[in-house]
Protein backbone atom coordinates (compact mmCIF):
# COMPACT_ATOMS: atom_id res chain seq x y z
CA UNK A 1 0.00 0.00 0.00
CA UNK A 2 2.78 2.23 1.18
CA UNK A 3 4.47 1.56 -2.45
CA UNK A 4 1.41 2.66 -3.84
CA UNK A 5 0.79 5.48 -2.59
CA UNK A 6 4.24 6.80 -2.75
CA UNK A 7 4.75 5.86 -6.32
CA UNK A 8 1.29 7.79 -7.32
CA UNK A 9 2.92 10.44 -5.32
CA UNK A 10 5.89 10.64 -7.73
CA UNK A 11 4.20 10.15 -10.63
CA UNK A 12 2.17 12.74 -10.74
CA UNK A 13 4.63 15.02 -8.97
CA UNK A 14 5.09 16.96 -12.26
CA UNK A 15 1.15 16.64 -13.19
CA UNK A 16 -0.97 19.04 -14.57
CA UNK A 17 -3.13 21.93 -13.62
CA UNK A 18 -5.92 24.61 -14.01
CA UNK A 19 -8.35 28.06 -14.67
CA UNK A 20 -11.23 29.14 -15.24
CA UNK A 21 -10.52 31.06 -18.89
CA UNK A 22 -12.82 31.27 -22.02
CA UNK A 23 -11.98 27.58 -22.88
CA UNK A 24 -10.49 27.29 -26.54
CA UNK A 25 -11.67 24.54 -28.51
CA UNK A 26 -8.88 21.99 -27.81
CA UNK A 27 -8.14 19.02 -30.12
CA UNK A 28 -6.77 16.28 -28.02
CA UNK A 29 -7.52 12.43 -28.96
CA UNK A 30 -6.61 9.44 -26.96
CA UNK A 31 -4.28 7.58 -29.68
CA UNK A 32 -1.72 11.04 -28.41
CA UNK A 33 -1.54 8.87 -25.14
CA UNK A 34 0.51 6.41 -27.18
CA UNK A 35 2.10 9.05 -29.69
CA UNK A 36 6.27 9.73 -29.33
CA UNK A 37 7.06 13.42 -30.22
CA UNK A 38 7.60 12.99 -34.25
CA UNK A 39 4.31 11.62 -34.13
CA UNK A 40 2.75 14.28 -32.01
CA UNK A 41 4.39 17.12 -33.92
CA UNK A 42 2.98 15.73 -37.41
CA UNK A 43 -0.21 15.10 -36.10
CA UNK A 44 -0.21 18.58 -35.73
CA UNK A 45 1.04 19.37 -39.03
CA UNK A 46 4.54 19.92 -38.43
CA UNK A 47 7.77 17.54 -39.88
CA UNK A 48 10.34 16.74 -37.13
CA UNK A 49 13.92 15.34 -37.52
CA UNK A 50 15.23 13.27 -34.87
CA UNK A 51 19.12 13.06 -34.00
CA UNK A 52 21.34 11.41 -31.24
CA UNK A 53 23.54 13.56 -29.21
CA UNK A 54 26.47 11.78 -27.24
CA UNK A 55 27.91 13.67 -24.72
CA UNK A 56 31.31 13.55 -23.32
CA UNK A 57 30.43 10.58 -20.86
CA UNK A 58 29.08 8.61 -23.71
CA UNK A 59 25.62 8.63 -22.72
CA UNK A 60 23.33 8.98 -26.05
CA UNK A 61 20.61 11.74 -26.19
CA UNK A 62 16.93 11.47 -28.36
CA UNK A 63 17.11 15.47 -29.78
CA UNK A 64 14.20 16.31 -31.42
CA UNK A 65 13.81 18.73 -34.05
CA UNK A 66 10.63 20.98 -35.83
CA UNK A 67 12.17 21.29 -39.02
CA UNK A 68 10.56 24.88 -41.25
CA UNK A 69 11.78 27.72 -38.87
CA UNK A 70 15.58 27.05 -40.02
CA UNK A 71 16.62 31.26 -40.17
CA UNK A 72 15.44 31.96 -36.89
CA UNK A 73 17.24 31.72 -33.58
CA UNK A 74 17.12 28.15 -32.15
CA UNK A 75 14.50 27.50 -28.98
CA UNK A 76 15.57 24.49 -26.70
CA UNK A 77 12.90 23.19 -24.55
CA UNK A 78 13.57 21.59 -21.75
CA UNK A 79 11.66 19.28 -19.52
CA UNK A 80 11.11 18.58 -15.53
CA UNK A 81 11.58 15.91 -13.95
CA UNK A 82 10.25 12.20 -15.01
CA UNK A 83 9.40 13.82 -18.06
CA UNK A 84 10.44 14.17 -21.69
CA UNK A 85 10.16 16.09 -24.64
CA UNK A 86 6.52 14.84 -24.77
CA UNK A 87 5.56 17.47 -21.81
CA UNK A 88 5.78 20.43 -24.53
CA UNK A 89 3.84 19.13 -27.34
CA UNK A 90 1.00 16.55 -25.60
CA UNK A 91 -1.42 19.37 -25.10
CA UNK A 92 -1.47 19.37 -29.58
CA UNK A 93 -2.25 22.10 -31.10
CA UNK A 94 -2.49 24.61 -28.07
CA UNK A 95 0.91 22.94 -26.74
CA UNK A 96 4.05 25.25 -25.76
CA UNK A 97 6.22 22.99 -28.88
CA UNK A 98 3.24 23.21 -31.78
CA UNK A 99 2.52 27.48 -30.76
CA UNK A 100 5.95 28.00 -31.04
CA UNK A 101 6.70 26.53 -34.24
CA UNK A 102 3.83 28.08 -35.41
CA UNK A 103 4.45 31.64 -34.63
CA UNK A 104 7.93 30.91 -36.63
CA UNK A 105 10.19 29.78 -34.12
CA UNK A 106 13.11 27.14 -34.94
CA UNK A 107 12.19 24.64 -32.07
CA UNK A 108 14.01 21.77 -30.75
CA UNK A 109 13.21 19.76 -27.67
CA UNK A 110 15.91 17.68 -25.92
CA UNK A 111 15.54 14.69 -23.56
CA UNK A 112 17.96 14.39 -20.54
CA UNK A 113 20.18 11.15 -19.69
CA UNK A 114 17.89 8.05 -18.44
CA UNK A 115 14.78 8.91 -19.72
CA UNK A 116 12.85 6.86 -22.18
CA UNK A 117 13.98 8.14 -25.46
CA UNK A 118 17.70 8.55 -23.49
CA UNK A 119 18.30 5.04 -21.89
CA UNK A 120 21.07 4.76 -24.04
CA UNK A 121 25.31 4.34 -23.49
CA UNK A 122 27.97 4.13 -25.92
CA UNK A 123 29.64 0.97 -23.60
CA UNK A 124 27.43 0.84 -20.66
CA UNK A 125 24.20 -0.88 -20.52
CA UNK A 126 21.31 0.44 -18.65
CA UNK A 127 20.12 -2.85 -17.48
CA UNK A 128 23.66 -4.69 -17.14
CA UNK A 129 25.94 -2.00 -16.05
CA UNK A 130 22.93 -0.14 -13.85
CA UNK A 131 25.23 0.61 -10.96
CA UNK A 132 27.30 2.64 -13.53
CA UNK A 133 24.89 3.39 -15.85
CA UNK A 134 22.23 5.04 -13.21
CA UNK A 135 25.22 7.16 -10.94
CA UNK A 136 23.97 10.50 -11.76
CA UNK A 137 21.73 13.20 -11.09
CA UNK A 138 20.81 16.18 -12.66
CA UNK A 139 24.39 17.69 -12.13
CA UNK A 140 25.76 15.52 -14.86
CA UNK A 141 22.51 16.82 -17.21
CA UNK A 142 23.92 20.38 -16.29
CA UNK A 143 27.83 19.62 -16.86
CA UNK A 144 27.48 17.23 -19.58
CA UNK A 145 24.29 16.48 -21.22
CA UNK A 146 23.71 20.60 -21.89
CA UNK A 147 26.54 21.50 -23.51
CA UNK A 148 26.67 18.62 -25.58
CA UNK A 149 23.33 19.50 -26.37
CA UNK A 150 24.06 22.84 -27.01
CA UNK A 151 26.85 22.35 -29.28
CA UNK A 152 25.16 20.39 -31.29
CA UNK A 153 22.30 22.48 -32.09
CA UNK A 154 24.64 25.31 -33.00
CA UNK A 155 26.92 23.21 -35.32
CA UNK A 156 24.28 22.36 -37.07
CA UNK A 157 21.85 25.86 -37.21
CA UNK A 158 25.45 27.36 -38.10
CA UNK A 159 24.15 30.04 -34.81
CA UNK A 160 26.31 31.52 -32.71
CA UNK A 161 23.54 31.43 -29.54
CA UNK A 162 20.17 29.82 -29.00
CA UNK A 163 17.66 30.70 -26.26
CA UNK A 164 15.97 27.95 -24.43
CA UNK A 165 12.90 27.42 -21.81
CA UNK A 166 13.24 25.22 -19.26
CA UNK A 167 10.55 24.08 -16.48
CA UNK A 168 11.53 22.95 -13.30
CA UNK A 169 13.88 20.84 -12.92
CA UNK A 170 15.20 22.06 -16.57
CA UNK A 171 16.25 25.27 -14.75
CA UNK A 172 18.36 23.98 -12.28
CA UNK A 173 20.46 21.96 -15.42
CA UNK A 174 20.72 25.77 -16.77
CA UNK A 175 21.84 27.05 -13.57
CA UNK A 176 24.22 24.29 -13.22
CA UNK A 177 25.89 24.81 -16.57
CA UNK A 178 26.00 28.21 -16.28
CA UNK A 179 27.92 27.88 -12.78
CA UNK A 180 30.09 25.10 -13.78
CA UNK A 181 31.11 25.35 -17.56
CA UNK A 182 30.90 29.64 -17.80
CA UNK A 183 31.85 29.43 -21.20
CA UNK A 184 28.32 28.64 -22.17
CA UNK A 185 27.04 31.36 -20.72
CA UNK A 186 27.73 33.51 -24.01
CA UNK A 187 26.18 30.65 -25.83
CA UNK A 188 22.69 31.38 -24.49
CA UNK A 189 21.05 34.68 -25.17
CA UNK A 190 18.28 33.84 -23.09
CA UNK A 191 16.96 31.01 -20.40
CA UNK A 192 13.70 31.55 -19.73
CA UNK A 193 12.87 29.57 -16.41
CA UNK A 194 9.33 28.24 -15.82
CA UNK A 195 8.93 26.84 -12.21
CA UNK A 196 12.57 28.24 -11.35
CA UNK A 197 14.01 25.62 -9.08
CA UNK A 198 17.53 26.08 -7.18
CA UNK A 199 15.73 26.11 -3.20
CA UNK A 200 12.83 23.57 -2.11
CA UNK A 201 12.57 25.29 1.39
CA UNK A 202 9.27 26.72 0.43
CA UNK A 203 7.32 24.08 -0.33
CA UNK A 204 3.69 21.91 -0.78
CA UNK A 205 3.23 19.92 3.05
CA UNK A 206 3.36 16.91 0.65
CA UNK A 207 6.45 17.85 -0.96
CA UNK A 208 7.69 18.11 2.52
CA UNK A 209 6.26 14.69 3.80
CA UNK A 210 7.77 12.90 0.98
CA UNK A 211 11.48 14.62 1.43
CA UNK A 212 10.88 13.30 5.36
CA UNK A 213 10.39 9.95 3.64
CA UNK A 214 12.75 9.88 1.42
CA UNK A 215 15.05 7.79 3.66
CA UNK A 216 12.60 4.73 4.07
CA UNK A 217 11.99 5.08 0.36
CA UNK A 218 15.81 5.44 -0.83
CA UNK A 219 16.52 2.09 1.37
CA UNK A 220 13.07 0.19 -0.39
CA UNK A 221 14.78 0.74 -3.59
CA UNK A 222 18.01 0.10 -2.25
CA UNK A 223 17.00 -3.58 -0.94
CA UNK A 224 15.14 -3.96 -4.51
CA UNK A 225 18.33 -3.03 -6.43
CA UNK A 226 16.53 -0.12 -8.30
CA UNK A 227 19.02 1.97 -9.32
CA UNK A 228 16.46 3.38 -11.72
CA UNK A 229 13.44 4.16 -10.54
CA UNK A 230 9.60 4.99 -12.44
CA UNK A 231 11.24 4.16 -16.28
CA UNK A 232 7.85 3.46 -18.63
CA UNK A 233 7.49 0.18 -18.58
CA UNK A 234 8.53 -1.11 -15.25
CA UNK A 235 6.06 -2.55 -12.56
CA UNK A 236 5.57 0.53 -10.75
CA UNK A 237 4.71 2.99 -13.50
CA UNK A 238 2.07 0.16 -15.07
CA UNK A 239 0.52 0.29 -12.03
CA UNK A 240 0.52 3.63 -11.30
CA UNK A 241 -0.93 3.96 -15.31
CA UNK A 242 -3.44 1.38 -14.99
CA UNK A 243 -5.06 3.42 -11.57
CA UNK A 244 -4.87 6.45 -13.06
CA UNK A 245 -6.37 5.13 -16.34
CA UNK A 246 -9.23 3.74 -14.55
CA UNK A 247 -11.68 6.61 -15.69
CA UNK A 248 -13.24 9.24 -12.89
CA UNK A 249 -12.62 7.61 -9.79
CA UNK A 250 -8.84 7.73 -11.25
CA UNK A 251 -9.43 11.15 -11.92
CA UNK A 252 -9.97 11.85 -8.22
CA UNK A 253 -7.30 9.80 -7.11
CA UNK A 254 -4.50 10.58 -9.11
CA UNK A 255 -5.31 14.28 -9.81
CA UNK A 256 -7.12 15.74 -7.35
CA UNK A 257 -5.50 13.64 -4.43
CA UNK A 258 -2.16 13.07 -5.16
CA UNK A 259 -0.70 15.67 -7.97
CA UNK A 260 -2.44 18.53 -6.71
CA UNK A 261 -1.16 18.04 -3.33
CA UNK A 262 2.22 18.06 -4.38
CA UNK A 263 1.66 21.10 -7.12
CA UNK A 264 -0.42 23.13 -6.14
CA UNK A 265 -4.86 23.00 -6.63
CA UNK A 266 -6.19 24.03 -9.81
CA UNK A 267 -8.50 21.84 -11.02
CA UNK A 268 -10.03 23.59 -13.72
CA UNK A 269 -6.56 23.61 -16.38
CA UNK A 270 -6.14 19.94 -15.93
CA UNK A 271 -9.47 18.06 -17.18
CA UNK A 272 -9.90 14.24 -17.25
CA UNK A 273 -9.47 13.96 -20.84
CA UNK A 274 -6.33 15.39 -21.03
CA UNK A 275 -4.84 13.94 -17.98
CA UNK A 276 -5.78 10.37 -19.60
CA UNK A 277 -3.15 11.30 -22.30
CA UNK A 278 -0.70 12.87 -19.93
CA UNK A 279 -0.67 9.59 -17.82
CA UNK A 280 0.40 7.90 -20.36
CA UNK A 281 3.66 9.87 -21.11
CA UNK A 282 4.44 10.01 -17.61
CA UNK A 283 6.39 9.10 -15.15
CA UNK A 284 9.40 8.04 -17.96
CA UNK A 285 12.04 7.42 -15.62
CA UNK A 286 15.40 8.50 -13.67
CA UNK A 287 18.13 8.05 -11.35
CA UNK A 288 17.51 7.39 -7.98
CA UNK A 289 20.09 9.60 -7.01
CA UNK A 290 18.36 12.49 -9.50
CA UNK A 291 15.76 11.82 -6.55
CA UNK A 292 18.61 11.86 -3.72
CA UNK A 293 19.70 15.11 -5.03
CA UNK A 294 16.67 17.18 -4.91
CA UNK A 295 16.29 15.44 -1.54
CA UNK A 296 19.32 16.82 -0.03
CA UNK A 297 19.02 20.45 -1.75
CA UNK A 298 15.37 20.46 0.19
CA UNK A 299 17.31 19.56 3.16
CA UNK A 300 19.94 21.21 3.32
CA UNK A 301 18.79 24.83 1.77
CA UNK A 302 21.58 24.79 -0.18
CA UNK A 303 22.05 24.57 -4.39
CA UNK A 304 25.27 22.68 -3.67
CA UNK A 305 26.77 19.36 -5.48
CA UNK A 306 25.52 15.82 -4.56
CA UNK A 307 26.73 15.20 -0.76
CA UNK A 308 29.01 11.59 -0.83
CA UNK A 309 29.15 12.04 2.88
CA UNK A 310 32.88 13.30 4.45
CA UNK A 311 35.09 10.49 3.14
CA UNK A 312 34.28 10.70 -0.69
CA UNK A 313 33.90 13.90 -0.81
CA UNK A 314 37.44 14.45 0.05
CA UNK A 315 37.97 12.44 -3.21
CA UNK A 316 35.27 13.72 -5.40
CA UNK A 317 35.48 17.58 -4.53
CA UNK A 318 39.05 17.49 -2.27
CA UNK A 319 37.20 19.21 0.55
CA UNK A 320 34.86 17.34 3.06
CA UNK A 321 32.25 19.63 2.54
CA UNK A 322 30.16 19.34 -0.89
CA UNK A 323 30.59 22.25 -2.80
CA UNK A 324 27.51 25.18 -3.44
CA UNK A 325 27.00 25.54 -7.49
CA UNK A 326 28.62 29.35 -7.43
CA UNK A 327 25.24 31.00 -9.00
CA UNK A 328 26.96 34.39 -9.68
CA UNK A 329 29.28 32.92 -12.43
CA UNK A 330 25.89 31.91 -14.40
CA UNK A 331 26.07 34.92 -16.53
CA UNK A 332 23.56 34.25 -18.97
CA UNK A 333 20.75 36.88 -19.35
CA UNK A 334 17.56 34.91 -17.19
CA UNK A 335 13.74 35.66 -17.05
CA UNK A 336 12.16 33.94 -14.11
CA UNK A 337 8.43 33.24 -14.09
CA UNK A 338 7.25 31.98 -11.07
CA UNK A 339 3.47 31.20 -9.36
CA UNK A 340 1.94 31.71 -6.28
CA UNK A 341 0.40 28.23 -5.95
CA UNK A 342 3.53 26.28 -6.78
CA UNK A 343 4.25 23.33 -4.72
CA UNK A 344 7.84 23.27 -5.62
CA UNK A 345 8.79 26.80 -6.80
CA UNK A 346 7.81 28.96 -3.84
CA UNK A 347 7.72 32.48 -4.21
CA UNK A 348 10.31 33.14 -1.61
CA UNK A 349 13.01 30.67 -2.94
CA UNK A 350 12.30 31.77 -6.32
CA UNK A 351 13.43 35.50 -5.36
CA UNK A 352 16.15 34.19 -3.00
CA UNK A 353 17.79 32.65 -6.33
CA UNK A 354 16.82 35.99 -8.13
CA UNK A 355 19.39 37.94 -5.53
CA UNK A 356 22.14 35.17 -6.46
CA UNK A 357 22.19 35.22 -10.11
CA UNK A 358 23.78 38.03 -11.60
CA UNK A 359 21.84 38.69 -14.58
CA UNK A 360 18.08 38.45 -14.13
CA UNK A 361 16.35 40.66 -17.10
CA UNK A 362 13.19 39.89 -15.89
CA UNK A 363 10.91 38.64 -12.96
CA UNK A 364 7.25 38.08 -13.64
CA UNK A 365 4.59 36.44 -11.20
CA UNK A 366 1.82 34.73 -13.05
CA UNK A 367 -1.49 36.50 -11.75
CA UNK A 368 -3.75 33.61 -11.21
CA UNK A 369 -4.15 32.75 -7.38
CA UNK A 370 -4.17 28.64 -8.38
CA UNK A 371 -1.45 28.91 -10.92
CA UNK A 372 0.30 25.61 -9.92
CA UNK A 373 3.84 24.06 -10.71
CA UNK A 374 2.33 22.01 -13.92
CA UNK A 375 0.13 25.25 -15.19
CA UNK A 376 3.39 26.24 -16.64
CA UNK A 377 3.51 23.48 -19.49
CA UNK A 378 -0.05 21.51 -19.57
CA UNK A 379 -3.02 24.27 -18.81
CA UNK A 380 -5.70 24.05 -20.76
CA UNK A 381 -5.50 27.42 -21.85
CA UNK A 382 -2.01 27.55 -22.04
CA UNK A 383 -2.15 29.71 -25.50
CA UNK A 384 -4.09 32.38 -23.70
CA UNK A 385 -1.61 32.59 -20.74
CA UNK A 386 1.59 31.11 -21.28
CA UNK A 387 2.43 31.25 -24.98
CA UNK A 388 2.12 34.81 -25.58
CA UNK A 389 4.25 35.25 -22.55
CA UNK A 390 7.22 33.08 -24.02
CA UNK A 391 6.88 34.89 -27.52
CA UNK A 392 7.01 38.09 -25.77
CA UNK A 393 10.38 37.15 -23.82
CA UNK A 394 11.83 35.63 -27.03
CA UNK A 395 11.82 38.63 -29.00
CA UNK A 396 12.59 41.01 -26.95
CA UNK A 397 15.92 39.18 -25.55
CA UNK A 398 17.03 36.86 -28.23
C1 LIG B 1 -7.11 23.33 -32.15
O1 LIG B 1 -7.86 22.40 -32.91
C2 LIG B 1 -9.25 22.48 -32.71
C3 LIG B 1 -9.92 21.32 -33.43
O2 LIG B 1 -9.42 21.18 -34.72
C4 LIG B 1 -9.76 23.83 -33.19
O3 LIG B 1 -11.12 23.94 -33.00
C5 LIG B 1 -9.03 24.93 -32.39
O4 LIG B 1 -9.40 26.20 -32.85
C6 LIG B 1 -7.53 24.77 -32.49
N1 LIG B 1 -6.92 25.69 -31.56
C7 LIG B 1 -5.83 26.39 -31.87
C8 LIG B 1 -5.31 27.31 -30.81
O5 LIG B 1 -5.24 26.28 -32.92
C1 LIG C 1 8.45 7.64 -33.18
O1 LIG C 1 7.53 6.89 -33.94
C2 LIG C 1 7.92 6.75 -35.31
C3 LIG C 1 6.78 6.07 -36.04
O2 LIG C 1 6.43 4.88 -35.41
C4 LIG C 1 9.21 5.96 -35.38
O3 LIG C 1 9.63 5.85 -36.73
C5 LIG C 1 10.28 6.67 -34.58
O4 LIG C 1 11.45 5.90 -34.54
C6 LIG C 1 9.79 6.91 -33.15
N1 LIG C 1 10.77 7.72 -32.48
C7 LIG C 1 11.24 7.44 -31.26
C8 LIG C 1 12.30 8.33 -30.72
O5 LIG C 1 10.83 6.52 -30.59
C1 LIG D 1 23.51 35.59 -31.13
O1 LIG D 1 23.97 35.16 -32.39
C2 LIG D 1 23.59 36.00 -33.46
C3 LIG D 1 24.10 35.34 -34.73
O2 LIG D 1 23.80 33.98 -34.78
C4 LIG D 1 24.19 37.38 -33.26
O3 LIG D 1 23.72 38.23 -34.29
C5 LIG D 1 23.75 37.93 -31.91
O4 LIG D 1 24.40 39.15 -31.65
C6 LIG D 1 24.09 36.96 -30.79
N1 LIG D 1 23.52 37.43 -29.56
C7 LIG D 1 24.17 37.39 -28.42
C8 LIG D 1 23.43 37.89 -27.25
O5 LIG D 1 25.32 36.98 -28.35
C1 LIG E 1 33.57 30.74 -11.65
O1 LIG E 1 34.26 31.43 -12.66
C2 LIG E 1 35.60 31.68 -12.34
C3 LIG E 1 36.19 32.55 -13.42
O2 LIG E 1 35.69 32.22 -14.68
C4 LIG E 1 36.34 30.36 -12.22
O3 LIG E 1 37.67 30.59 -11.86
C5 LIG E 1 35.65 29.50 -11.16
O4 LIG E 1 36.25 28.23 -11.11
C6 LIG E 1 34.19 29.37 -11.45
N1 LIG E 1 33.54 28.69 -10.37
C7 LIG E 1 33.06 27.46 -10.51
C8 LIG E 1 32.38 26.93 -9.30
O5 LIG E 1 33.17 26.82 -11.52
C1 LIG F 1 6.31 2.60 -22.99
O1 LIG F 1 6.29 1.20 -22.95
C2 LIG F 1 5.27 0.61 -23.71
C3 LIG F 1 5.28 -0.89 -23.47
O2 LIG F 1 6.39 -1.30 -22.76
C4 LIG F 1 5.47 0.97 -25.16
O3 LIG F 1 4.42 0.42 -25.94
C5 LIG F 1 5.46 2.48 -25.31
O4 LIG F 1 5.75 2.84 -26.64
C6 LIG F 1 6.51 3.11 -24.41
N1 LIG F 1 6.39 4.54 -24.45
C7 LIG F 1 7.38 5.32 -24.85
C8 LIG F 1 7.14 6.79 -24.78
O5 LIG F 1 8.44 4.87 -25.21
C1 LIG G 1 11.54 -2.14 -20.61
O1 LIG G 1 11.63 -2.26 -22.04
C2 LIG G 1 12.95 -2.44 -22.50
C3 LIG G 1 12.92 -2.39 -24.02
O2 LIG G 1 11.73 -2.93 -24.53
C4 LIG G 1 13.51 -3.75 -21.93
O3 LIG G 1 14.84 -3.92 -22.38
C5 LIG G 1 13.49 -3.68 -20.43
O4 LIG G 1 13.93 -4.88 -19.88
C6 LIG G 1 12.10 -3.39 -19.92
N1 LIG G 1 12.12 -3.17 -18.50
C7 LIG G 1 11.23 -3.72 -17.68
C8 LIG G 1 11.40 -3.41 -16.24
O5 LIG G 1 10.32 -4.41 -18.07
C1 LIG H 1 32.09 32.78 -7.44
O1 LIG H 1 32.40 33.32 -8.71
C2 LIG H 1 32.71 34.69 -8.68
C3 LIG H 1 32.84 35.18 -10.11
O2 LIG H 1 33.74 34.40 -10.85
C4 LIG H 1 33.98 34.86 -7.85
O3 LIG H 1 34.31 36.24 -7.79
C5 LIG H 1 33.77 34.31 -6.45
O4 LIG H 1 34.98 34.36 -5.72
C6 LIG H 1 33.27 32.88 -6.50
N1 LIG H 1 32.90 32.45 -5.17
C7 LIG H 1 33.31 31.31 -4.65
C8 LIG H 1 32.81 30.99 -3.29
O5 LIG H 1 34.04 30.54 -5.26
Amino acid sequence: MFMIVFSSLLALSEAGVGSILQSDAQKNTPEDGRRNFSQLSREYGHECEEYDVTTEDGYILKLFHITGNEDSTPVLLMHGILDTADAFIIRGNISIAINLAEAGNDVWAWNVRGNIYSRRHETLSPDKDKHKFWDFSFHEMGTYDLPATIDFILEKTGKENLSAIGHSMGTSIAYILGSTRPEYNQKISVFISLAPIAYLTHVSPAVKATVKLWPAIKLFFQSLGYEEVLQNNSTATELIQFICTQGELSYDICWKGVASALAGDDPEEMEEQFFDVFIRHFPAGTSRKTFGHFVQIARTGRFAQYNYGAIKNRLVYKSADFPDYNLSNATMPIVLIAAKNDGFSGIKDVERLKGQLPNVVDYHVMEREQFNHLDFIYGRHLNVYMTPLLRDFLSKFS
